[in-house]
């Protein structure tokens, strides 16, 4: 019998989750089968619970549904929790459903691992406020920074978020320009401007003298956030395929107790990225 995992969201179709798992699958020869699944805006329990019934053994959960997700979970790992988003579920004995978020250690392993970027003593600038940006929170603070700077279009947000995470490190909220002047060694953008082919109102002197910018999204081109730190000199510029590569990695392990080889696959998801451009 065929394992069954499939991701859900809206829109989904897009999704680069089957390439990568089935991937996966193949090297470490699990026998499994990875789908996606579109569910309406108002059908997310009713999509999941039809997935479980028909056999399902887990899901990847994507925008919208990672808070609504952490909500179905009957349990959640403390990453989750702290994350308040969850974008892994494995279906357990009974009706058991463990809620995971792996997209904070996905971005860890891809800066630290990947990109060879240590964040122990740095200073980091994290724009976004959201979902996307409250999940890496805490992974990021593990790491120790010398400080971590959450800036926000609506400051208020970002402000909350530091007063959520006081008590894990360093970290101070606000609007772009309230960090204006400051110097950091890592900026990543945890925004959805990329998507709307649009640019953080950030100053560009927050980018001088940075070695590394990152964006979360993953694009076949560079994103307007990545192009603007490339204008301003930054010297390293990476987009979100590795971070992605590598929370499914991770959400794989929770399933099938194997760790998979990402670096293959990595290349592999640029390479298709760009042929899908071309
Ligand atoms: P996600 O789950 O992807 O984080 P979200 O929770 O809707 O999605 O959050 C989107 C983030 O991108 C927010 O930080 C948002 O800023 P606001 O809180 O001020 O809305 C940010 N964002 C989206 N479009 C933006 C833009 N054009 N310029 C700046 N920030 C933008």
């Amino acid at each position: 019998m065929t394992d069954t995992y499939a991701i859900v969201g809206n829109p989904v179709a897009h999704s680069k989750s089957p390439f990568i798992h089935t991937r996966f699958a193949q090297q470490t020869g699990q026998s499994m089968h990875y789908t996606t699944l579109q569910a309406p805006l108002d059908g997310f329990v009713h999509t999941v619970t039809a997935f479980r019934k028909d056999g399902g053994k887990g899901m990847n959960i994507t925008i919208p549904f990672k808070f609504e997700a952490c909500a179905l979970a009957t349990r959640l790992t403390d990453r989750a929790r702290a994350a308040r988003a969850v974008n892994t579920f494995r279906f357990g004995q009974e009706n058991e459903i463990l809620g995971d978020n792996t997209d904070g250690v996905g971005l860890i392993r891809d800066i630290e691992a990947n990109l060879n970027f240590p964040l122990a003593g740095k200073r980091i600038l994290l724009m976004g406020a959201g979902g996307a940006a409250s999940g890496v929170i805490l992974p990021l603070l593990q790491q120790k920074p010398d400080l971590l700077a959450v800036a926000n279009r609506t400051p208020e947000k970002a402000i909350v978020l530091q007063q959520q995470f006081a008590n894990y490190g360093n970290i101070a909220g606000g609007h772009y320009q309230d960090f204006s002047g400051q110097a950091f060694d890592l900026i990543i953008n945890a925004t959805s401007a990329s998507l709307h082919n649009a640019l953080p109102p950030a100053p560009a002197n927050l980018f001088h003298g940075a070695a590394l910018a990152y964006d979360m999204l993953y694009s076949s081109k560079l994103t307007p956030f990545l192009e603007f730190a490339r204008a301003q000199d930054v010297t390293r510029l990476a987009d979100g395929t590795g971070m992605l590569v590598e929370q499914a990695a991770e959400s794989f392990l929770l399933w099938r107790g194997i760790r998979p080889e990402t670096q293959l696959i990595i290349r592999q998801l640029r390479d298709a990225l760009r042929h899908h451009a071309s």
